[in-house]
């Protein structure tokens, strides 16, 4: 981490997890823990749970992302939330192109970019996902892999539109949920290719900015010896995140 360049953010994503009360009462925990927080903060509720959760967070050191996000601003679009809908009640982040909507929901690199597009138009940061599976691990494809996400997702986007906004998160798919993570060295080998990558596509200036967050199986057990990884800037959280007292811990690892 590189606190100079890049503010550090710890991001929870609570899947589709949390009834509207329970979403409530972890926000309001969560508020109480985080007065004086020196990294970025941002939670991702479900959907029915955003605007009650942006009453709670509303003037507070805790942002408020979206999971996901439709890329028109309005229409005949049945079940689908917009980037407009989501800047209305006050979210700042949308998590952009998860694993699980790529596995599940049909995402695809190009979905996923006019996602990213529409965030970036109603000023919502992208915490854009990439991360490659196990056999394509185990395939030595890992690389390739991650030059075609990060490639095909930014694609026709210019260093300046992204630049203080772009967010990447490498989440290795085989450590999500699964309570394995990647060790710090393969961490940061695949955060200092994707910095480079972004060097490559883009520049220099988009290269050191750019936050780059490592998500799978993150816990307060090994939050600080990944964060001390020279190119991680933030963790993004799912089991850990669900309870506040669990996350705060994360939030204030050790630097
Ligand atoms: P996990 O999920 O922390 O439960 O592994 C991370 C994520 O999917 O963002």
């Amino acid at each position: 981490m590189n606190p100079t360049l890049r503010k550090p953010l710890i991001a929870g994503n609570w899947k589709m997890y949390k009834t509207v009360r329970e979403a409530v009462e972890t926000a309001r925990e969560l508020v109480q823990f985080t007065a004086a927080v020196n990294v970025d903060v941002m939670i991702a509720p479900p959907f029915t749970a955003l605007a009650p959760v942006a009453d709670v967070v509303k003037g507070t050191s805790i942002a408020l992302g979206a999971q996901n996000l439709f890329w028109k601003n309005e229409g005949a679009y049945t079940g689908e939330i917009s980037p407009v809908m989501l800047s209305d009640i006050g979210c700042q982040y949308a998590i952009i192109g998860h694993s699980e909507r790529r596995q599940y929901f049909g995402d695809t690199d190009e979905s996923v970019n006019a996602k990213i597009r529409a965030a970036l138009e109603h000023q919502l940061i992208p915490v854009f996902c990439v991360g490659e599976t196990e056999t394509q691990r185990e395939a030595k494809e890992t690389f390739s892999v991650l030059d075609k996400q990060v490639t095909k997702g930014l694609e026709g986007f210019s260093s300046e539109s992204l630049s203080r906004l772009l967010v990447i998160a490498y989440e290795p798919v085989w450590a999500i949920g699964t309570g394995k993570t990647a060790t710090t060295d393969q961490v940061q080998e695949v955060h200092a290719f994707l910095r480079s990558l972004v060097e490559k596509r883009f520049d220099n200036l988009l290269a050191k900015s750019v936050r780059i967050l490592y998500g799978g199986s993150v816990k307060p057990d090994n939050v600080t010896e990944i964060m001390n990884m020279p190119d991680v800037d933030g963790a993004l959280v799912g089991g850990a995140s669900l309870s506040a007292k669990v996350f705060n811990s994360i939030i204030h690892f050790h630097h």
